[in-house]
């Protein structure tokens, strides 16, 4: 291969030193900063999983005090997003729409802007954790035609998100415990997954020195594939169709087509670049959908049944077993958000507002880090010798 070592898709490429997440993806294993995401996602809420991530501890009372005045001191976004929002066509995907806004931000928040500047890039993580939840429901209020739910600060992180989400003016909205509790942990099974595209495309972005706003916004455009962060809402998709053309019963067919090297049909929500076991967020995530599904008197969820369904058929297949294909965090997340009443439209942009914090917990690493310079992969040139042009009536 030349001068330089061929790796696409970066199958054996470390990009960076990090000590943010760790996966082993052979046991099915994910710790934040050391520790596992099952005792993270039972025993601490996503504001402390925020400040893990960035700072590398959890907080103690007081900081935990701190951040969440720290963070609720910017849940507003400029009223001037508004106008920018109103651009959209009111069917604009979501992501399309969240891709703009997060950029956009850049244009609002100067003083934060500067990524060499530590005090900038503290600040800017900030605003952007604040503000996502308010964004993505703001986009959501506009495709629906309601009025934009301002934040309320006095609520947690993810209830105050619900309500912005699903509270209207006329009158004052109760979350549901069990509810907020769901979408909180799905927030934290999502904060950060180590090198994963839309995480290298933010360092990548981030490494020529632009602002954390349109580096963010990168990852979210990247996360928006549905190889990526857009198989949650594929795999709903997917439930949904099965579901219409004859369920349960339509699985050994729908499998049939999967295994068609030519049918170009994939299991969505299965398989991994790095997990060849099950995915500890899957285990978590299947349990929640338990949870709020009981919570919500929808224990014969015939989507649900389907999805154990075809997650049983489907690990007993050989065509799975041997390519060690278990489902992934996003086989099961859909169908609790799903069960909250969150549009399918909307699963990616709830993704990428939870994976903002892992974004920048990597940007700031990379930053920090001495031996960082500007990403500039090489190639091997496989394309013509040098040649002459030729007149346009020779060619
Ligand atoms: N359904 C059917 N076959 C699959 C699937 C699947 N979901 N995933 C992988 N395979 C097959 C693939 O065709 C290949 O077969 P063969 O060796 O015969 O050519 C083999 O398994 C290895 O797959 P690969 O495509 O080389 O693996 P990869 O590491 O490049 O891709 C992946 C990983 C996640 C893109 C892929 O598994 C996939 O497309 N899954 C479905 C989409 C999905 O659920 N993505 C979410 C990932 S987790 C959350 C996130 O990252 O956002």
């Amino acid at each position: 291969t030349g001068k330089f070592t061929y790796d696409p898709g970066f199958l054996s490429t470390a990009s960076c030193n990090s000590s943010i997440t760790y996966i082993d993806g052979d046991k099915g294993e994910l710790l934040y900063r050391g520790y596992p995401i099952e005792q993270l996602a039972t025993q601490c809420d996503f504001l402390d999983t925020c400040h893990l991530l960035l700072y590398g501890e959890l907080p103690n009372l007081e900081q935990q005090a701190s951040f969440k005045k720290l963070v609720t001191n910017h849940t507003m976004v400029n009223e001037q997003m508004q106008f920018f929002l109103r651009g959209f066509r009111r069917d604009a995907h979501p992501m399309a729409v969240m891709t703009g806004l997060v950029g956009g931000l850049s244009a609002f928040y100067h003083d934060s802007t500067d990524i060499n500047n530590p005090k900038h890039r503290e600040i800017s993580a900030i605003r952007l954790i604040a503000k996502m939840p308010t964004l993505v429901a703001m986009a959501y209020k506009y495709g629906i035609g309601q009025p934009y739910i301002y934040p309320k600060n006095d609520l947690s992180y993810s209830a105050n998100f619900m309500r912005m989400m699903f509270g209207t003016p006329c009158e004052e909205y109760a979350p549901n415990d069990v509810l907020v509790r769901a979408i909180d942990r799905i927030f934290i099974l999502h904060a950060d997954h180590e090198q994963n595209a839309s995480t290298s495309t933010v360092r990548l972005c981030g490494s020529s020195g632009t602002n954390p706003f349109a580096a963010i916004a990168a990852g979210v455009a990247c996360l928006w594939g549905p190889a990526h962060g857009g198989a949650n809402e594929a795999a709903l998709n997917m439930l949904e169709d099965i579901q219409r053309n004859g369920g349960v019963e339509r699985i050994g067919e729908f499998i049939k087509q999967v295994k068609d090297k030519n049918s170009n049909v994939k299991l969505m929500g299965f398989g991994h670049r790095v997990y060849k076991n099950y995915d500890p967020r899957a285990k978590l995530m299947r349990e929640t959908c338990h949870e709020v599904l009981s919570a919500l008197g929808l224990h014969d969820d015939p989507l649900f049944k389907l999805a154990m369904a075809l997650e049983k058929i489907a690990l007993e297949d050989e065509y799975f077993v041997a390519r060690k294909l278990y489902p992934n965090v996003d086989f099961y997340s859909g169908i609790v958000q799903r069960a909250i009443g969150i549009p399918v439209s909307l699963f990616t942009a709830i993704f990428a507002l939870a994976r903002t914090v892992g974004w920048i917990a990597q940007l700031n690493e990379m930053i920090a880090d001495p031996e960082y310079k500007i990403g500039r992969p090489r190639q091997l040139f496989v394309g013509s010798k040098a040649r002459d042009v030729k007149p346009i009536g020779e060619r």
